[in-house]
């Protein structure tokens, strides 16, 4: 028999879930609404469906390896240079190059308790010890508790802002901090997957893309407001050095020609994003009035999801089978560690009043 490390041993692979379809068929639902993934439920802008149907026309020959108009794109857009921009399938997959190009020996990762899982699990993947520090009172990464907890051995920092699956931010003040109190030879890794949702949500959400230092990196996607989940792509925003680093480990043709046309066309079409955001804007405040009025504990979110804090594991898991049960689809929290929680993603404008009125009910 082959060995597999203790490492792999000791992770569980993925295990989906019954296909929505099947459950749907099961319950016999009349009515649904699919809120358990942060997606934007608005599906992709047409511009990107556009440019996807004529990449496929040239699926016979290797994608550009550099996909130099999607980062053109994003540089221009973020007020930066190509070559401080690389994209991969997903922001997933960048996180596991991190691991690849920066960690060896002793370093260690540095972040919260429950924040988005694949840190966890790409970090034991690839064999890097990490130190997890517990979230604050209002379940927000605690900053000064970080760093508290660096130690020579901190190879980086891990966090995510907004925080999945809390919601919560950590505003540029604690960020300024952060950066402050932390060695430059520490790379702060600043995940921004809800970035699009958050700047409109609040005058103090920082972008850690234009702080130009070397020592941040910003990761971003296409997989939420741009809609684009399941074509995979993602990109960071950092220093040269520390993108050649990513460079060197990534997959040479990735992302896929279909997935940097999609990126291209999401970037063009600023109207579809703008829909995005003031949809889940809206959606967040009609979710915040129906929790208040049931009486339920929420914590205040810059994404496009909503934690409710439903105290014990019994009562979160109740919950979630009660709301399946009426159609609404949302996540029970205890593979983040947030067993008494569940988080609800925010959808279209029919699946918001299906949430809101199966509440009241
Ligand atoms: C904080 C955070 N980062 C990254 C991702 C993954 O993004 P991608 O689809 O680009 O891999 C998610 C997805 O849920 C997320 O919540």
């Amino acid at each position: 028999m082959i060995s597999i490390p203790q490492n792999i041993q000791e992770l569980v692979s993925y295990k989906p879930g019954k296909p929505v379809p099947q459950i749907i068929e099961e319950l016999g639902l009349k009515e649904w609404a699919i809120l358990w993934n942060n997606e934007n439920n608005l599906g992709p802008s047409p511009k990107a469906l556009q440019r996807i149907t004529e990449a496929l026309a040239t699926s016979h020959l290797y994608p550009d390896p550099v996909s130099t108009k999607l980062r053109e794109m994003i540089a221009e857009r973020n007020h930066c240079k190509l070559e401080n921009v690389v994209v991969g399938n997903g922001s997933e997959s960048i996180l596991d190059n991190l691991f690849g190009a920066f960690f060896e020996g002793e370093d260690e990762l540095l972040t919260c308790e429950g924040t988005f899982v694949a840190v966890y699990i790409w970090a034991k993947s690839n064999n890097v010890p990490v130190t997890k520090v517990p979230l604050n009172s209002g379940y927000g990464f605690d900053v000064q508790r970080i760093v508290e907890a660096l130690t020579p051995n901190t190879k980086a920092i891990y966090i995510a802002n907004p925080n999945n699956p809390t919601g919560t931010m950590i505003t540029r003040d604690e960020l300024d901090y952060l950066i402050a109190q932390v060695p430059d030879d520490v790379l702060i890794i600043v995940d921004e997957a809800y970035f699009e949702y958050a700047l409109a949500l609040s005058p103090d959400y920082p972008d850690s893309s234009r702080l130009n230092l070397p020592n941040v990196l910003t990761l971003r996607t296409f997989s939420k407001a741009y809609g684009i989940a399941a074509i995979r792509v993602g990109y960071a925003i950092g220093h040269p050095e520390v993108i050649e680093a990513l460079n060197k480990v990534r997959m040479t043709f990735a992302p896929s020609n279909v997935a940097q046309a999609a990126g291209i066309g999401a970037l063009e079409d600023d109207e579809h994003l703008q829909k995005t955001i003031d949809l889940n804007t809206k959606a967040l405040s009609e979710f915040y009035q129906a929790f208040h009025d049931k009486e339920l504990k929420y914590i205040p979110s810059f994404g496009n999801f909503v934690m409710l804090d439903l105290e014990t594991a019994e009562n979160a898991k109740q919950f979630t089978t009660d709301m399946l049960h009426k159609g609404i689809f949302i996540r029970h929290l205890p593979a983040f560690g947030l067993p008494h929680c569940v988080r609800i993603s925010t959808g279209t404008e029919g699946e918001n009043a299906l949430l809101t009125s199966k509440l009241r009910a």
